[in-house]
């Protein structure tokens, strides 16, 4: 494909995906307009482009107009925003996962874009969290404002910079015990991110005819294995050298915990987040999925004991002496 002159626009691109996702066009050779609400965050990406192939912009979220201007004069839109908690009785969980990417969408309809690939979630049919329960309505106002839209569910997702096996790995550093919520039997199929910025890839640029073509079509993601919750720990123990004793916590006591937990800045765990965990997040039986996009996922083993491994006490390179 000729991307010479071609525009992308990617929303959250200065985030856990959508960094990968940036840089994936931008090795392609798109022109990568990074739609961001503060551009400095975005001067990190340039290093993965040449001189002025991606371009900060900056973009107001809750003006219409500024997200026309985001998306006109691109073939290609991606929306990799998304937040996993919100302050009490907000209503940012609405807006960035359901009025945003309708407003999205909306603009790719009026600028004629070829394709728009929005970022779901797995697991969020049938929980009764605000984060699944907006992130399933903006799907659906997705949709509907722009029909050939695709859109990917991932499951937890893993890399270098997650913040849910790095998360936990910290927290072992410092707690002798770790909770089990609700017993730890959640399922989870954790995927590589790299492997969702390939799934991106082949939403933009697989045919428009035939079977393959991935436009209106909605994809699961998830990686090689399933896992319960408990057995992420063990591999956790497994990769950072460092075992602690599990304490399984009841729904009713991790959601006490979490209220106390939802006062910090950067809430450990939240109510929301407990009533999340209630639901699997794994692909299920008829979805599409990494197959039907060419992509091969990559297994936790081949990538977590890379970037596991500095939490191992004495370091990275203690890991030689555990081998
Ligand atoms: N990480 C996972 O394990 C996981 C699993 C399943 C689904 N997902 C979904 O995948 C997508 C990407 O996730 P991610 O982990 O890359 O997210 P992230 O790094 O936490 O954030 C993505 C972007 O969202 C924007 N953002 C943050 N807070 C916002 C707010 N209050 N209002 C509006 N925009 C805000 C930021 O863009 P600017 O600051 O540049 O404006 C940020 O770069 C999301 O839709 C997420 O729900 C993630």
């Amino acid at each position: 494909m000729n991307t010479n002159n071609k525009i992308a626009t990617v929303f959250g691109g200065t985030g856990f995906v959508g960094r990968q996702v940036v840089r994936e066009l931008a090795q392609r050779g798109f022109t990568v307009k990074v739609a961001t609400r503060v551009p400095e965050s975005a001067y990190f990406l340039k290093p993965h482009g040449v001189v002025g192939q991606i371009v900060p912009f900056t973009c107001n979220y809750k003006d219409e107009n500024s997200i026309k201007e985001a998306v006109a004069g691109s073939t290609y839109v991606v929306n990799c925003i998304g937040i996993l908690f919100e302050r009490r009785r907000g209503k940012r969980f609405w807006f960035a996962h359901s009025d945003l990417p309708e407003m999205i969408a909306k603009a790719c309809k009026k600028e004629n874009v070829e394709r728009f690939v929005h970022i779901s979630a797995l697991g969020i049919e049938g929980s009764k969290s605000k984060y699944a329960k907006t992130k399933l309505a903006g799907e659906s106002v997705v949709s509907k404002a722009f029909k050939p839209a695709t859109i990917l569910r991932p499951s937890v997702i893993f890399g270098e910079d997650d913040n849910f096996f790095n998360k936990f790995a910290e927290l072992a550093r410092f707690s002798p015990v770790l909770p089990l919520i609700g017993g730890g039997r959640t399922k989870f199929q954790p995927v590589y991110v790299a492997d969702v910025a390939d799934a991106v890839m082949a939403a933009l640029m697989l045919p428009a005819r035939g079977e393959k073509n991935p436009q209106g079509k909605i994809f699961e993601l998830g990686g090689p294995e399933i896992v319960t919750f408990k057995e992420i720990y063990q591999r956790l123990f497994e990769y950072t050298g460092r075992t602690r004793k599990l304490i399984s916590l009841p729904w009713w006591l991790a959601k006490i915990d979490a209220v106390f937990l939802e006062l910090l800045p950067n809430p450990l765990l939240t109510r929301d987040q407990v009533e999340l965990l209630r639901t699997d997040c794994v692909v299920s039986k008829k979805a599409q999925g990494f197959d039907d996009l060419d992509v091969q996922p990559q297994a936790m083993g081949m990538i977590l004991p890379r970037y596991l491994g500095h939490y191992r006490a004495g370091g990275h390179f203690s890991a030689a002496k555990h081998a």
